[in-house]
């Protein structure tokens, strides 16, 4: 029998590869990416005048007339692997080199290029990029690092990561790069940090280990840590977080963070949903919808994330979070259909179905985030089926009161290229939410789910500015790789929530 089959551990910390700037790409890379745009219908390198050397000198014509023999465009999207040492990926993208166009084109061709080695292998890779600006290297070096990650199996035998050094040479000032590339670092590795704590089996990552992964992560950015279990709960009166916990051996716990700089000027608050697994409850879910229900504490997981990567940044500007953690079981002491809950602040809340369970831990975070009158509160939720069928996979739903807010969200999203898509709250489905027997009912209409959830969650922040963002749908890929996305977890969100925080700073 093998030995010591891995112990499976939360990871609290990633392996980046190492990124550095240079003048010119060395000769023992295993890797080079080359970039092309579409000019008169036909494919033109954007500088990369050492890969298309390299390819003229050993497959004896240019780098693009090769690709086109494999079918290369040079259209966005379009990638040719060329067999030369080093291997040459050549890759479209958007004129106008946009960000999100090199982000997705380096994500791309990194993955095709890890994808051609064996799994045991690692490779280092080389860019030569025709930048003017330094966004354009920090969307290059974020392409490669996230779309060289994918999730280390479980296994007796583990592998090596697949990228472990990325050079890139670029048109702009070298401080001026090494600059771009340490933020791209820092915002890159926690989203592989939210991505592998989607991707940690339940079994392994549950309210208790969860907790106490994140707070390592968060300590070693020199972030505060508070940790309420369920005792804490109990005697705090968070109703909501002990309600839906409590049909779990695995306890709950609510994760409090707090990076406050001196000086700062602006307060935000992040509550994220943590249900390490969401069977439904009693209300118990199918076996076909269960299944990808690990994926339900990726808005705890990105607000975690995007705390660790504001806090390495150095943000300017005073962020509260918090993480409501709990695993919703079937069990005898399962709370049930028709229960009323006393939540956190005494709003009395009755359940109507154990599967609506988010809303629940979610009403007492926010309610408890409120306490602390930040300026802005935003809460992240794989939260309904229903956002997932209005908007897809890959669109996430940004539910507010305020107009103001939606903008500013939505501007830090464009600079990201995450896709979030303002659902309405409408009056008349908050009337849904009346009830007989309590305060509120946790569910209303039948119809426009993303939207009754983020009226029932509304009721918890009071007057504050507060937006809501629903990222059931592109929280988990599960159809396939595509672009800087792995299969799995995704760590939507965490990016978005940085560029936000950047911009409130400044
Ligand atoms: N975690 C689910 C929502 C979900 C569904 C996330 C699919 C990702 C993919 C949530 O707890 C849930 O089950 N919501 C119910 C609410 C309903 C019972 C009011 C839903 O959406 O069906
Ligand atoms: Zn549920
Ligand atoms: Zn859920």
């Amino acid at each position: 029998m093998a030995s010591s089959a891995a112990t499976p551990q939360v990871p609290t910390s990633t392996a980046t590869p190492k990124l550095s700037v240079v003048r010119s790409i060395s000769k023992n890379v295993d890797a080079q990416i080359a970039f092309c745009e579409v000019v008169d219908d036909q494919p033109q390198l954007i500088g990369s005048a050492a890969a298309n050397q390299i390819v003229n000198k050993q497959l004896g014509g240019s780098l693009v007339a090769k690709a086109q023999q494999l079918g290369f465009t040079g259209k966005p999207g379009s990638l040719a692997l060329l067999p030369s040492t080093p291997l040459v990926a050549v890759v479209g993208v958007e004129s106008g080199n946009s960000p999100e166009s090199l982000r997705r084109a380096s994500g791309a061709a990194t993955r095709a290029i890890v994808g051609t080695q064996a799994d045991d292998k690692s490779v280092t890779i080389g860019v030569e990029l025709a930048a003017d600006d330094a966004e354009q290297v920090k969307a290059c070096a974020e392409g490669i690092i996230l779309g060289a990650y994918s999730y280390a199996k479980v296994s007796s035998t583990p592998k090596p990561a697949a990228v472990t050094a990325i050079e890139i040479a670029s048109g702009i000032s070298a401080s001026q790069a090494k600059e771009a590339v340490r933020i791209a670092t820092v915002i890159a590795d926690n989203v592989l940090l939210a991505r592998d704590w989607v991707n940690t089996p339940p079994n392994v990552l549950y309210p208790a280990s969860f907790a106490e992964a994140a707070s390592t992560a968060l300590r070693a950015a020199k972030v505060n840590v508070e940790v309420l279990d369920d005792q804490a709960l109990v005697a705090g009166g968070y109703g909501g977080i002990v309600a839906v916990g409590g049909g779990s051996n695995r306890l709950p716990r609510l994760l409090r963070a707090a990076h406050a700089p001196r000086g700062a000027r602006f307060h935000l608050a992040l509550v994220g949903k943590g249900i390490t697994f969401d069977t439904g409850g009693l209300d118990l879910k199918s076996a076909e919808g269960m299944y990808t229900m690990k994926n339900d504490m990726s808005g705890a997981a990105a607000v975690i994330a995007a705390t660790r990567a504001i806090a390495e940044l150095g943000l300017a500007i005073k962020v509260t979070s918090y993480a409501a953690m709990a695993e919703n079981m079937p069990s005898g002491s399962a709370y049930r259909p028709s229960d009323v809950l006393t939540m956190y602040g005494g709003m009395t809340v009755e359940n109507v179905n154990s599967d609506a369970e988010g809303r629940l831990v979610m009403a007492d975070a926010l309610a408890r985030a409120s306490d602390d009158k930040p300026d802005l509160v935003i809460d992240v939720a794989t939260l309904t089926g229903a956002c997932v069928v209005a908007l897809g996979l890959r669109v996430a739903g940004l539910m507010t009161s305020d107009d103001e807010t939606a903008a500013m969200i939505l501007d830090a999203a464009e600079l990201t290229g995450e896709d979030f898509w303002q659902l309405p709250i409408p009056q008349h489905l908050r009337a849904s939410l009346d009830s007989k027997v309590a305060d509120l009912r946790s569910g209303g209409a039948r119809h426009g789910g993303a939207l009754t959830a983020a009226a029932f969650l509304q009721r918890f922040v009071g007057e504050l500015p507060w937006a809501h963002l629903d990222i059931a749908g592109p929280a988990f890929n599960d159809e396939g790789p595509y672009d800087y996305v792995p299969t799995g977890g995704t760590g939507h969100a965490v990016r978005t929530l940085v560029a936000l925080a950047a911009s409130l700073a400044s």
